[in-house]
């Protein structure tokens, strides 16, 4: 019984992951993932610490992809292709419905693009663009996976809150950003102290019912900076082969 367990929940994952390193992402020269930062390391001590994973997990589940079909050009008829584009469905398409779609506007003249998008309910709450790989956490030491979820998903949450002021004032008073927030309040990564000569530049700027008292501010101690730096660093949003999907390219001003 012994061997049999420990064949099956410890040699098992060993041969399939053990051996796991950085993988290209898709339609790039980039390799992912990089290695965490050193104060986001010691970010992802301080969340293990506090029990963070207790309250929220760092996988994103996806039931599977589609496509949208978007328009790339309109072509030479732009009034032909708006008046075919205003009768079809062009998102959330099978393979075969998207190249039928694009069959039909390419032939009126327009040119279209294909994107990969994937689906399901966490997607759908915009808590990641793909669902979580074993790359997302090779360089994790003690993956946070979490199984609970009292607060949202926290796999992509760099991408998604990448204020570091917003992070601060939300672990010091949750309710201060987010009206009738369950979070409890994680005031012990924080010192109120008297102002001195000048108030400190880290000082939180907080909203009068959060303040101290007149002549008192509260700054982040190395530790809250730190969890902050993680939770900066949590974008687990590039293409790879087992996870695809098209970016979406944000144009240049
Ligand atoms: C008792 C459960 C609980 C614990 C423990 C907890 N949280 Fe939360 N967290 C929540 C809830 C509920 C929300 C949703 C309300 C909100 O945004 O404040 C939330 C929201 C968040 C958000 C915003 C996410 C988003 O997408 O809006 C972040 C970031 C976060 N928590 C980080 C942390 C960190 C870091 C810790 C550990 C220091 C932690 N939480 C501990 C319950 C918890």
């Amino acid at each position: 019984m012994l061997l049999v367990s420990w064949s099956a929940f410890v040699l098992a994952p060993q041969l399939q992951l053990g051996g796991a390193k950085q993988v290209p992402v898709l339609n790039s020269t980039e390799v992912y993932p990089h290695t965490r930062p050193g104060e986001a390391n010691q970010g992802l001590q301080v969340y293990r610490a506090n029990g963070c994973a207790a309250c929220h997990t760092e996988q994103v589940q996806q039931d599977g992809v589609a496509c949208d079909v978007v328009l790339a050009s309109a072509g030479k008829n732009p009034d032909a292709v708006s008046n075919l584009l205003a009768t079809l469905t062009l998102r959330g398409l099978s393979q075969e419905a998207a190249q039928a779609v694009s069959d039909k506007i390419t032939a009126a003249g327009g040119k279209v693009e294909t994107h990969i998008v994937a689906v399901g309910p966490d997607i759908a709450r915009g808590w990641g663009l793909r669902h979580s790989v074993a790359e997302d956490f090779l360089y994790d030491n003690l993956v946070q996976f979490g199984s609970l979820r009292i607060g949202p998903d926290l796999a992509g949450v760099g991408s998604r809150l990448p204020d570091a002021n917003w992070q601060l004032l939300h672990l010091y008073a949750p309710q201060s950003v987010v009206k009738g927030s369950l979070m409890p309040p994680f005031r012990y990564l924080f010192t109120t102290r008297k102002i001195g000569a000048a108030p400190s530049p880290d000082a939180l700027n907080l909203p009068k019912e959060f303040a101290p008292a007149d002549g008192y501010e509260v700054v982040p101690k190395p530790e809250a900076k730190e969890l902050v730096a993680y939770l900066l660093n949590l974008h687990a949003d590039v293409p790879l082969y087992d996870a695809p999907f098209t970016p979406v390219v944000v144009a240049k001003p």
